[in-house]
């Protein structure tokens, strides 16, 4: 497989500082070697550049860096554009409002090859606020309502140039939803996982119903890796640290999955923050996983196992 990496270094959109050496983290615990390792042909394209900054006032006085986000969103997404013509983008974040940008530039992309775009959100956070809902101010709170079409984006964010339909996103690992969110997500009818239906059902069975779906339809597949998703004990270098997470063999099912179905066109990893790890292990994992996702395995397996 071709693929391109792309640094976001954005951490104007999280709480405290640090996301902004999330790429260099990823790089130098060997991202683009280990995915030579399994045979792809791999392109660093370096570090994504926002839009000139212009100031926008907002009603919510909250909101924090909303000029510098705005402008982010819009230098990611026309880079995601570009970079998903002929090749598997791999967005190196940075916070999660990088996502706003590249479900964006996806969206565009995959409105033009004409088959839809399916959104895995692994997360212990929907993202799911608006720019009026938002208590935090935070934005890497909001980029999957704004990829989704949520209202009151317009004239703040760039304007979407396609929306995500919800009904074809699922997040899975979530446990920190704010009561606007929770609402919101029903209304919208995005498929929620949280860890309460991993516990029950197992996280397999789960996600092996989203890859049939997207395999119906002959979609494409972005998949959005929060460090947040696995769980504190194995992954400490995240500022929104929630108890009760994905553990690491979860995790790693998960990626194998993903990698058995063939589907996964696009990749984020996003929400490093080195200034919190401990020796580069959750860099480590975060690598781990993606060369799960794109072929490591222990034994060879038939496909589709599940
Ligand atoms: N819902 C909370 C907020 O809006 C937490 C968001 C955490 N998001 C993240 N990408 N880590 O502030
Ligand atoms: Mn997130
Ligand atoms: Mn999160």
């Amino acid at each position: 497989m071709n693929c391109n990496i792309l640094g976001a270094p954005v951490q104007d959109g999280a709480g405290r500082m640090g996301c902004e050496m999330g790429p260099s983290a990823l790089r130098t615990a060997g991202l683009v070697g280990a995915l030579r390792d399994l045979g792809h042909a791999v392109a660093d394209l370096g570090t994504v550049a926002p839009t000139p900054v212009r100031p926008i006032a907002h009603g919510n006085l909250a909101l924090k860096a909303l000029p510098e986000i705005s402008a982010w969103t819009a230098g990611i997404a026309d880079a995601a554009y570009a970079a998903s013509a002929d090749a598997m983008p791999i967005f190196l974040g940075g916070d999660h409002s990088i996502s706003a940008g590249t479900l964006s530039g996806l969206a565009r992309r995959a409105a033009q090859t004409g088959r839809p775009l399916f959104v895995l959100w692994l997360d212990a956070h929907p993202d799911f606020h608006t720019l009026d809902t938002t208590a935090s101010g935070n934005l890497h709170g909001v980029p999957l309502a704004y990829a989704s079409g949520q209202p009151g984006f317009h004239g703040y964010f760039p304007d979407l140039p396609e929306r995500i339909d919800p009904a074809r996103i699922c997040t899975l690992g979530i446990r920190s939803v704010d009561p606007a969110e929770r609402q919101a997500l029903r209304a919208a009818g995005v498929t929620v996982h949280d860890m309460r239906a991993i516990d029950e059902h197992g996280i397999a069975p789960l996600l092996g119903a989203f890859l049939d779906r997207v395999t119906l339809e002959n979609g494409l597949l972005h998949v959005s890796l929060d460090v947040d998703f696995l769980d504190p004990s194995i992954a400490p270098a995240v500022g929104t640290t929630v108890p009760g997470g994905a553990t690491f063999r979860e995790a790693h099912l998960v990626m194998e999955m993903l990698s058995d179905s063939g589907l996964v066109s696009s990749l984020d990893l996003v929400e490093l923050n080195p200034f919190l790890d401990e020796r580069g292990r959750t860099a480590t994992l975060m690598v781990d996983l993606t060369a799960s996702l794109m072929g490591r395995r222990i034994m060879d397996r038939p496909t589709r196992s599940f």
